[in-house]
């Protein structure tokens, strides 16, 4: 049986006081869910004040994002170490709004200036093999892209970019999550239908099991992530190879996420 897991990705949202305030309203959610497990990724500059806000209760705070280099001359980034130092032990990986695949395109920018987070497949497997080498869990992102959907290569796409995260990791040996979100369901409105999303999560877990062991890809918990709302949570988190959800704008709102916590199956 695994465990649901639902991780409210706050992206650039929340000052410290912002982040106090939510906090206290998940921790309610949560203690109502002990079988759920259930995160929190503020920005940075929260990590500390959401920790503190969350200590000795059942939300954990994940980070959203790390650099590999354990230190140096890399300006606005943040090692494992310090997330470490924070007693973070869970980290996003490979979000597409950090590989640079927006959804939305802004109108004063042209494609090549919005894509300045330039995350790549390497750039993430460096992510995820530094993160796990430090104890931090990393939760990597995974999804196709409108166009690439259209093109009928879904699957092709997403088990690529689960193979290329997980070079040179064995997933028996490493626990990871895996959260499906594609790319034009994000921040979007329009939510995967659940037998799809539940199908491509089918596709993740089938490629860990090419890549590692049955047992792995058994236990591997994947989330969907993409436009989750409290009035389609229960219908996504009731699919067999769905294992929780990756929450961005429902889960800046305590109400909003507390129901989707609270409709995990039982
Ligand atoms: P959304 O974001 O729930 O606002 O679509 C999900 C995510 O980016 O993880």
């Amino acid at each position: 049986m695994r465990r649901t897991i639902i991780a409210g990705n706050w992206k650039m949202n929340c000052t410290r006081a912002d982040a106090r305030a939510l906090v206290a309203g998940v921790v309610v959610a949560a203690s109502q869910r002990p079988d759920v497990e259930v995160l929190v990724c503020p920005p940075y500059t929260a990590l500390e004040t959401a920790t503190a806000a969350a200590a000795g209760t059942n939300v954990g705070v994940a980070a959203q994002n790390l650099f590999w280099k354990p230190k140096g001359a890399y300006t606005g980034q943040i090692s494992a170490a310090m997330l470490v130092d924070l007693k973070i032990s869970t980290v996003l990986v490979g979000h597409s709004e950090t590989r640079g695949r927006f959804g939305v395109p802004e109108p004063d920018f042209d494609e090549a200036v919005l894509r300045h987070f330039g995350e790549s497949d390497e750039t993430v497997n460096r992510k995820v093999i530094t993160a796990l080498a430090a104890g931090i869990r990393p939760i990597i992102c995974v999804g196709e892209t409108l166009a690439e959907r259209s093109a009928g290569a879904t699957d092709v796409v997403v088990a690529d970019q689960v193979r290329k995260a997980l070079q040179n990791i064995d997933p028996a040996q490493n626990e990871v999550v895996f959260a499906y979100e594609p790319v034009w369901a994000i921040g979007t409105g329009e939510v995967c239908a659940p037998d799809e999303a539940n199908r491509v999560c089918g596709v993740i877990r089938q490629t860990v099991a090419e890549l590692s062991t049955q047992s792995a890809a058994s236990s591997l918990r994947v989330q969907y992530g993409g436009s989750v709302k409290p009035d389609n949570a229960a219908d996504l988190l009731s699919r067999t190879n769905i294992d929780g959800a990756l929450v961005g704008g429902a889960s800046l709102n305590a109400a909003d996420f507390t129901a989707i916590i609270l409709a995990a199956p039982v």
